[in-house]
């Protein structure tokens, strides 16, 4: 390293530095059973986690974090970007509350779009969410908020050009430049970091790139010499310093950058296996609380939200792979599925498990075994699966191997359990029993739902409205008494 370059990165570090990065969370909510907030803020506080991303403003999950502590970066979700300067003051005004009270970080326009990717499904979201951008800060700005909180979109790694292997050769696509010049004078003039999606198997794989150089080891086969003498052994740091040149190259080299997302999927993919997104963690985190940097960032905190709190199967599939309902720590049913150490020590433990989750009774549906008519069976298995998540069934995922009977059987169930187990959602034209034999297989985990937590809400609500106090009272201990027999 050359006198310059060492003087380079010391003034950038200098610019960059002075807070500790963190490890933060994201919590998406497509799921079934709908975790309570509470119980979210809870199982936050109990794994020591500060910072939360959720894709969401609505009021009564961001009343929840009230007063926990805890950080949160916001989401204005796709439709609810303000189109104007009096939607976003109205907006604000009608959260006004909630953002003073709570510590908000940033607010995000759009969810899962990824706006500059302009070859992508998502192409006409990009003027909405710049100009919904432009407004939302302003109105922030006019009363007070702007110093604090930031509006924001976040990035990923199809906006650089692919197949590259050296850091130093990224650069944001041709076509996306002069926007992306404009995103960032925005992000400069604001004083917010860049923000940015990591995905480290598909992002990989678009490079070409061997999978083992993905986890943080140094067991990767792969070591990519770059110039100035910087070595990566690792995707992660691999993959930030191509945002830092990146950023480079368009000459703001002063933006700060975030990890707003970054996980291993357990299922519905090669390589997406608990396994190995235990063993990413255990050496990624450890990594991030060390505060090492990057070759091209040495000693700049990065702040990393991990992707994700629970799976979340009614995300869609059909514009997105099987694998994005399986980012979760946890199982839907709050049961977690592999070691983690949430607070980056790296020790070989279990997250504090969920508290508070109800199970339904242990209690599958299943295919009678009736294959006279296998179109008959097949045109239930798609009925079933339009409704189910049936991504554990995919290639390479975790139930790809069940041959035809069990391969039903699981469609048939993951419906059942989608509608709580209620009776009349397993009648496949009498092809389909209840059972309490576990049909489970070695690799193949044919789930459980978990009571419903809203619907636990509703209920109690209900309960609240219609009997007098000491009534209500022995009712109350009689559900949970039942309930109680379930867990
Ligand atoms: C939360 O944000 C506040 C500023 O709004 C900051 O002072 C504090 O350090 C942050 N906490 C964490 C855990 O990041
Ligand atoms: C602002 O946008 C909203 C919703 O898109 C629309 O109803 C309203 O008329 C617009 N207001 C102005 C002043 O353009
Ligand atoms: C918000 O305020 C900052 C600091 O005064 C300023 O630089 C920025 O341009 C403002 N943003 C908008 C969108 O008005
Ligand atoms: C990367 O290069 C390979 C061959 O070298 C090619 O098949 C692939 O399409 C390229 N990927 C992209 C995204 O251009
Ligand atoms: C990998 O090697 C780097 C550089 O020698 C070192 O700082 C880091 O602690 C090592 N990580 C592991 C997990 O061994
Ligand atoms: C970055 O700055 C250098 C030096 O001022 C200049 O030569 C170059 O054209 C700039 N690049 C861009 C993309 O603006
Ligand atoms: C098996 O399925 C066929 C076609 O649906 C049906 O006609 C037959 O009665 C079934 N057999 C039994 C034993 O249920
Ligand atoms: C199992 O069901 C899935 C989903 O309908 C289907 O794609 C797959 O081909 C089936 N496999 C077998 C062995 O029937």
């Amino acid at each position: 390293m050359g006198p310059t370059t060492t003087v380079a990165l010391v003034v950038v570090a200098a610019l960059l530095c002075c807070t500790e990065g963190f490890i933060g969370m994201n919590w998406g909510r497509m799921s079934a059973q709908r975790l309570l907030p509470s119980q979210v803020v809870d199982l936050m506080l109990q794994n020591g986690i500060r910072n939360v991303r959720i894709s969401t403003t609505q009021s009564d999950i961001l009343r929840a974090f009230q007063g926990s502590g805890i950080n949160l970066s916001i989401t204005l979700f796709n439709g609810n970007q303000p189109h104007n300067m009096s939607t976003a003051r109205a907006w604000l005004q009608s959260k006004y509350h909630l953002l003073r009270v709570n510590n908000i970080e940033s607010v995000h326009m759009g969810g899962g779009v990824y706006p500059f990717n302009w070859g992508g499904i998502f192409v006409p979201d990009y003027d909405v969410n710049w100009r919904g951008l432009n407004y939302v800060q302003a109105a922030l700005n006019e009363t007070g908020f702007g110093g604090k909180i930031k509006a924001n979109i976040v990035h990923y790694s199809g906006e650089l050009i692919p197949n590259i292997t050296k850091p130093s050769d990224a650069a944001f696509l041709d076509n996306i430049k002069e926007r992306m010049t404009e995103f960032l004078r925005f992000l400069r003039d604001n004083d917010a970091p860049f923000l940015v999606d990591f995905n480290p198997i598909t992002d990989l794989e678009r490079c070409g790139l061997d999978l083992s150089f993905a986890f943080p080891d140094n067991k990767s086969k792969l070591v990519i010499n770059d110039i100035n003498g910087a070595v990566y052994t690792n995707g992660f740091q691999w993959q930030y310093d191509c945002f830092v040149w990146a950023l480079q190259k368009l000459n703001f080299s002063d933006i700060k950058i975030d990890v707003m997302t970054v996980g291993w999927p357990t299922d519905g993919y090669p390589g997406a296996t608990s396994l190995n997104a235990e063993r990413y963690f255990k050496y990624l985190l450890p990594m991030v609380i060390s505060n090492q940097g990057t070759p091209k960032r040495p000693g700049v905190p990065i702040n990393t939200f991990i992707n994700s709190l629970a799976d979340e199967p009614k995300m869609r599939t059909d514009v997105i792979s099987p694998f994005n309902r399986h980012w979760g720590i946890y199982r839907s049913n709050g049961q977690p599925k592999f070691k983690i150490d949430l607070s980056g020590q790296g020790r070989d433990i279990y997250p504090t498990t969920m508290k508070g989750i109800m199970r339904m009774p242990q209690r599958w549906c299943v295919f009678s075994g009736n294959s006279t008519d296998t179109d008959k069976v097949r045109r239930q298995v798609e009925r079933a699966c339009a409704k189910g998540d049936c991504t554990t069934l995919a290639p390479a995922a975790s139930c790809s191997n069940l041959g035809f009977g069990k391969n039903a059987s699981y469609a048939f169930n993951v419906y059942f359990q989608t509608y709580f187990q209620d009776e009349k959602s397993c009648d496949f034209e009498g092809l389909s029993y209840i059972t309490d034999q576990d049909p489970s297989t070695e690799d193949c985990l044919f789930p459980v739902e978990v009571v419903r937590g809203n619907q636990l809400i509703e209920f109690s609500a209900a309960l609240a409205l219609l009997w007098p106090l000491n009534i209500r009272g022995v009712v109350l201990l009689i559900v949970l008494y039942i309930l109680g027999g379930f867990l």
